[in-house]
């Protein structure tokens, strides 16, 4: 079937030459132009305005609103797709209709680039009784605020008087089914009668791609290519009390491209001990045959490559709960004791859950309780430019010991032990949105990262040496202690001698009594930090979500306030607009 065309926002025409050539496309294509386009039952709003706003920290909920908004297009709309900071673009008091796809980060706060958005709608938004609104939410149920920041959005929207379309959707990580469900009942409310007619397959993820690519053709998500890994070295020294790897995977036949910035999906496969084990706590042999996502197959097979055995599920709990109601668990599942919840489940998995009912589950009762096995992201650590088809990664691995037995983490030791010379690992592009160098090549750039959070900095480095680009670049890293811990060390001494690194600032935390970290580097080098900024410095931050970036975050505001001479709440707008002109990016986990 012919695709109906659709103006990408990387072509050179405003966003209002976008939505009428997008609408022009439409209408025209819905109108019968190719006999092979899809007869609409209702194309009646050929050409109306349809903004679709996202808020996506790593490109899920983007790639979601790409498809949504050709779907659109076949529909006979006009869509715009935005992040939500650029909402003023879609006029929301004066827009008819928009869609709303975000993802939640944090603790249940809005990705980096609705935050913007959210401070508008908190205080500054004006009625908004003309808007039709849709908020679809992506999510994860292991977090207790789930889909905390779509429901903040849905319930905003209706306080500020706009009306709702559908009701809210809701989607876990596997989130295909559940967003194909709500995008079929949002056409059904704006197109009725048209449902199934132009989809084309878009919303379904069997059939579309994350990056919204034909999986016949290219490898994806839905669809990952199966790598060799090229090399695993140690990057820790003797003496260190952690075990972060570098990675080399080859991309050679696959067709995939990156960027740097991106991220590398890595699709894992549970410990083989691991997964004896639960078969002896099942009393199976691993050759029965269960139900997966509606395919059938061993029990073994199932507990191997498609079930989470690490994080126990709502729903596990609720029934271990059942069958043991005199246990710790029972009184914790009440809504007031979430966070007693958390604490229980902390170091806690599927094995430990099982171990307290006296009746055990069967095999069968088991799997439809057990969360389906998520692929892990990793910011790629190479460019392509330095290392064409070839992707570097650098992976902290999880080991710890709990409640009496050893733990490992899922892809990060399936990386480090479990891949044979004969094995591959299946790979697929997450590809980031403006978690870029700079584009202007001659803008300065300062990047925190430290531990794991160099990964994306050290492809930014090296893609700026391969594109000759003369901004001056500034890196703070910072780890344990710098015999042991100084990942990357000799290319990064290498790189401050010859210049590409104008400033390198280190921070080992264990190497004297009091902690240093990387924002007491920035607070002691706050005049300078501010003259890059003010000389129109892109700001970057990598590593850890909870603590590390929360407190970057204050020291830069912090810096503003007393090298910029700001009071703090000029120093919040000037990080607002840092965010708007997104000079302010952080890939944080
Ligand atoms: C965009 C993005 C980029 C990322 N980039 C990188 C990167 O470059 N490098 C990198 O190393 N990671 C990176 N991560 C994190 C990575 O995706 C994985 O989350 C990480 O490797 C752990 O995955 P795993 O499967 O090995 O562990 P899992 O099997 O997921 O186990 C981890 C879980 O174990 C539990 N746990 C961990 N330690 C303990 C403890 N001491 N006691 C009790 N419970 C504990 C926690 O519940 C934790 O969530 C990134 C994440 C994102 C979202
Ligand atoms: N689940 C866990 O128990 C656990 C443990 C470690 C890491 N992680 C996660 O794994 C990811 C990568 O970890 P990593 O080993 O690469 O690095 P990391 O644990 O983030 O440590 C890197 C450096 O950052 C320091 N650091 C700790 N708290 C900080 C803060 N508030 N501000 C600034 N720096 C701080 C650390 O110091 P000190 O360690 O000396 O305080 C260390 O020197 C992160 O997401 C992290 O949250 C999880
Ligand atoms: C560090 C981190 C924090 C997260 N916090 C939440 C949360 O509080 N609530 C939630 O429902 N999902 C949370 N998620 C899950 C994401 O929202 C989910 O993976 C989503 O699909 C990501 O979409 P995106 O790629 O568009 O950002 C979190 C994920 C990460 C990695």
């Amino acid at each position: 079937m012919t695709k109906i065309p659709y103006i990408p926002e990387t072509a050179p025409f405003s966003l209002e030459q976008r939505a009428w050539l997008n609408g022009f496309l439409a209408g025209l294509f819905a109108d019968g132009g190719t006999s092979e386009a899809p007869q609409l039952s209702a194309p009646a709003k050929a050409g109306e305005p349809l903004p679709i706003l996202f808020g996506s920290q790593t490109g899920t909920a983007e790639g979601l609103a790409k498809r949504i908004a050709k779907e659109a297009a076949q529909r006979g709309f006009a869509p715009v797709v935005l992040p939500l900071n650029d909402h003023s673009q879609a006029d929301l008091a004066k827009s008819g209709k928009a869609i709303i796809i975000s993802s939640t980060w944090g603790d249940g706060e809005p990705p980096d680039n609705a935050t913007n958005f959210w401070s508008w709608l908190q205080a500054d938004a004006p009625r908004l009784e003309n808007l039709h609104f849709a908020v679809l939410g992506l999510g994860d149920k292991n977090y207790s605020d789930f889909c905390g920041a779509a429901k903040k959005f849905d319930a905003r929207l209706e306080n500020l008087g706009a009306r709702r379309l559908v009701p809210r959707g809701e989607c876990d990580s596997d989130y295909e089914a559940s967003a194909k469900t709500w995008v079929d009942g949002l056409w059904e409310k704006l197109t009725p009668g048209a449902n199934g007619a132009a989809t084309n397959g878009h919303a379904n993820g069997h059939s579309a791609s994350t990056n919204g690519h034909d999986t016949k053709h290219t490898f994806s998500k839905t669809n990952p290519f199966p790598a060799r890994l090229l090399k695993n070295v140690l990057l820790n020294k003797p003496g260190s009390a952690k075990e972060v790897r570098h990675y080399e995977i080859s991309l050679a036949g696959s067709g995939l491209a990156y960027e740097a910035g991106d991220a590398l999906g890595i699709v894992p496969v549970n410990c083989p001990a691991l997964v004896e084990e639960m078969l002896a706590a099942l009393s199976c042999t691993g050759t029965e045959s269960v139900l997966v996502s509606n395919a059938a197959m061993p029990l073994s097979e199932a507990l191997t490559r498609h079930l989470d055995l690490c994080k126990p599920s709502p729903d596990l709990l609720a029934a271990v709960a059942a069958r043991a109601p005199i246990s710790e668990l029972a009184p914790l599942l009440a809504p007031e004791r979430r966070d007693d919840l958390k604490k229980f489940t902390w170091g806690r998995d599927v094995l430990d859950l099982l171990r307290l009912v006296d009746q055990p589950f069967s095999h069968l009762e088991l799997v439809p309780l057990l969360r389906k096995l998520a692929p892990r992201l990793y910011s790629i650590s190479s460019s392509p430019k330095a290392h064409p088809d070839e992707v570097h990664l650098t992976v902290s691995a999880v080991r710890y010991e709990s409640f009496g037995r050893g733990r490992k983490g899922v892809a990060s030791t399936f990386l480090a032990d479990r891949i044979g010379d004969a094995e591959c690992v299946k790979v697929f592009v997450q590809p980031s949105h403006g978690f870029k160098p700079p584009t202007n090549g001659d803008a300065p750039m300062v990047m925190v990262g430290p531990g794991t959070g160099i990964a994306p900095f050290r492809a930014f480095l090296e893609e700026r040496k391969a594109c000759g680009a003369q901004g001056k670049n500034w890196l703070f890293f910072g780890d344990q202690k710098r015999a042991s811990d100084y990942l990357y060390e000799t290319e990064l001494d290498a790189w401050h001698k010859e210049g590409h690194l104008a400033r390198l600032d280190l921070a080992f935390s264990r190497d004297q009594d009091a902690k240093i970290y990387v924002q007491d580097r920035m607070l002691a080098n706050a005049a300078e930090l501010w003259s890059w900024l003010e000389a129109g410095a892109h700001f970057y931050v990598c590593g850890d979500a909870l603590r590390m970036a929360k407190d970057v975050d204050a020291a830069l505001h912090r810096i503003i306030e007393t090298a910029g001479g700001k009071s703090a709440d000029d120093a919040k707008a000037y990080v607002a607009k840092l965010k708007s002109e997104k000079r302010y990016q952080r890939d944080v986990y």
